[in-house]
């Protein structure tokens, strides 16, 4: 495994990886998984599943000042450089692409990358600025890497559904490839976020992961009637003293379009997305399943 601080060397790097995998006859299908690095069990199964597919594997570990608003959590942001590099070695990584900031942005950046639409709402409303962020250093992340494909957690379902909006509108000739949630044993999703967590805040917090799976019962009897829904999986978080909401809403997937209201010929086989966040103290926590409407006989299955 080797590791780039600068663009330069990461592009070098991964030009001889797939000049190796090309003389061993190996595929040079290239796959990118970009984090923010504190890499958990996660992120190992997005480099598991690029392991699989993928001749050449690219790590890119970079907290991206520009995704975080002024009151957000850059500062504190966990970093560990030789965990991460342990966890990328042990799932199969060639190129560690770490850069530093400077790297990054040698100057005030003056480009951004603003995917409308589905910014609209959940974490786009909450978080304004941030799938700017995001879409720009995800766009930047491409054009250093060129990957054939790219991994993404859905735990971030909206950011999937941004990246997938900005590579459609822009041609951007990578495919998307969006990776199962990854929980605890006892339904806590993971998140790098979740070391901030004291353990009464850590306890309450299996709230998000019980309040979803009861959205599954609550769909499949609600005749239509999201906004009760909505309503019961709200009620049911603050049940829990400690959560406070700062949003839960259903929304039709991937467009992040609200389902309350809507004539039945509209979500009758859409997907949706139950989407929860939650602080606990100061750690906002995010978590979403994703529900498949109007199977047959009306049920609902999850996707
Ligand atoms: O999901 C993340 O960790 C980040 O938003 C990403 C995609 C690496 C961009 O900074």
């Amino acid at each position: 495994m080797q590791i780039a601080r600068t663009i330069e060397d990461a592009r070098f790097m991964i030009m001889e990886a797939k000049t190796r995998a090309l003389q061993e006859g190996r595929s040079t299908v290239t796959g990118l998984v970009p984090t923010m690095g504190y890499l958990h069990q996660g992120h190992a199964s997005l480099l598991r599943r690029a392991k699989e597919e993928c001749g050449v594997r690219v790590l890119s570990i970079f907290v991206n000042p520009i995704q975080f608003g002024p009151k957000e959590d850059l500062s504190r942001y966990p970093r560990n450089e030789d965990g991460d590099f342990q966890l990328a070695e042990e799932n199969g990584v060639d190129v560690v692409l770490l850069p530093s900031v400077e790297e990054m942005y040698p100057r005030p950046i003056q480009t951004s990358v603003r995917v409308a639409g589905v910014t609209e709402r959940l974490c786009g409303a909450s978080r304004p600025g941030h799938f700017d962020g995001v879409a720009t250093v995800v766009s930047k992340l491409f054009n250093i890497v060129q990957p054939d494909k790219a991994y993404f957690g859905m735990k971030d379902a909206q950011q999937v559904a941004v990246i997938e909006q900005m590579i459609f509108d822009l041609n951007i000739p990578v495919e998307i490839v969006p990776c199962p949630i990854v929980r605890e044993a006892d339904g806590l999703a993971l998140s790098s976020r979740n070391v901030y967590l004291g353990g009464e805040e850590r306890r309450q917090a299996l709230i998000l992961s019980e309040t979803l799976r009861l959205t599954e019962g609550w769909l499949a009897e609600c005749q239509g009637d999201f906004a009760a829904v909505k309503e019961k999986m709200a009620a049911h978080i603050r049940t829990m003293p400690l959560a406070d909401i700062d949003y839960v809403d259903l929304m039709l997937y991937p467009d992040i379009r609200p389902v309350y209201g809507l004539p039945q010929e509209e979500w009758t086989g859409q997907r949706l997305l139950a989407a929860l966040a939650v602080r606990f103290g100061t750690t906002r926590l995010i978590d979403n399943r994703l529900f498949e409407l109007g199977m047959p006989k009306g049920a609902i299955s999850n996707v």
